[in-house]
């Protein structure tokens, strides 16, 4: 009888305890904005057309010719950790374009954490160019060989990348942006462990058969 009584009791005072916890929950959430940086991507998207349009395009799918990347799609780690690296410095870029990133992220509104945040949810989650600018086709055989027993285990078989880690979606990027990259193999790499060096033969061939594969949600 009286063991049963306390038992009761306990479940009262728990019971109490519960919905005092789940009323506070529901008035903090009410008056304070949510904890923690939040991604904006319509911030993000004001941004992108203020100062990336002329290069990257309306719909940041790069220019081939121009050895400028698409940049729709790509996983959002990996657009903050390069836009962070451009914006210091420790990102020069080729030495035809290299400084032109430089100066646009210098600008006030751009160079701060938050914005290069709101600029890489706002681009990870715009739809990919349907095709990128391709080679020449001659090797694709050994390109593809190549890019599975050297790339996919970190790129991902189908060259997207990692989602959630900052290792770049290759699948479906430009050509010639590619192929210079890849010319800089270790600088890119920057000796992480596991990155094998790539053979010159293999440059082209590697870069053709990336750029033909189909990148994820593409545009209708
Ligand atoms: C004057 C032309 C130009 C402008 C303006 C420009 N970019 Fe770039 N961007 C480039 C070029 C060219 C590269 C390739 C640089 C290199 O050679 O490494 C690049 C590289 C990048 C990369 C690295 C992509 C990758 O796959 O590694 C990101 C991210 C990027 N740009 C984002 C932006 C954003 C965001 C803006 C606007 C705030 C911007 N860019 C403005 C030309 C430009
Ligand atoms: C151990 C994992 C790993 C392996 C293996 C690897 N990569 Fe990478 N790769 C990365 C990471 C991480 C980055 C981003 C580096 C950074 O933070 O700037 C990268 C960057 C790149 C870039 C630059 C992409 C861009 O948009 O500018 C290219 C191109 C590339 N890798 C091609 C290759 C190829 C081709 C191979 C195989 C021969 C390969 N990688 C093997 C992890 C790897």
């Amino acid at each position: 009888m009286a063991t049963r009584r306390v038992v009761g009791w306990r479940f009262v005072l728990a019971g109490a305890a519960l919905l005092c916890a789940a009323l506070l929950a529901t008035r903090s959430a009410a008056s304070e904005p949510a904890p923690g940086p939040v991604a904006d991507p319509e911030h993000g998207k004001v941004l992108y057309l203020q100062h990336c349009v002329p290069c990257h395009g309306a719909r940041a799918w790069g220019d081939g010719p121009r050895e400028i990347p698409a940049l729709a799609a790509q996983p959002e780690a990996y657009l903050a950790a390069q836009l962070t690296r451009f914006a210091s410095g420790d990102r020069q870029g080729s030495a035809m374009h290299g400084p032109a990133m430089r100066d646009t992220l210098a600008a006030t509104d751009v160079n701060r954490a938050p914005a290069i945040r709101d600029l890489a949810a706002y681009l990870a989650r715009a739809p990919a160019a349907p095709r990128a600018e391709p080679g020449a086709g001659r090797s694709l055989d050994a390109g593809r060989s190549a890019y599975l027993r050297g790339c996919a285990a970190c790129h991902g078989e189908d060259g997207t990348g990692a989602v959630g880690a900052a290792t770049p979606r290759l699948g479906g990027q430009h050509y010639r942006y590619l192929l210079s990259r890849l010319r800089e193999f270790g600088a890119v790499h920057r000796g992480e462990p596991g990155t094998p060096a790539l053979a010159a033969q293999d440059l082209e061939a590697v870069a053709d058969y990336l750029s033909r594969l189909s990148p994820p949600h593409t545009a209708p």
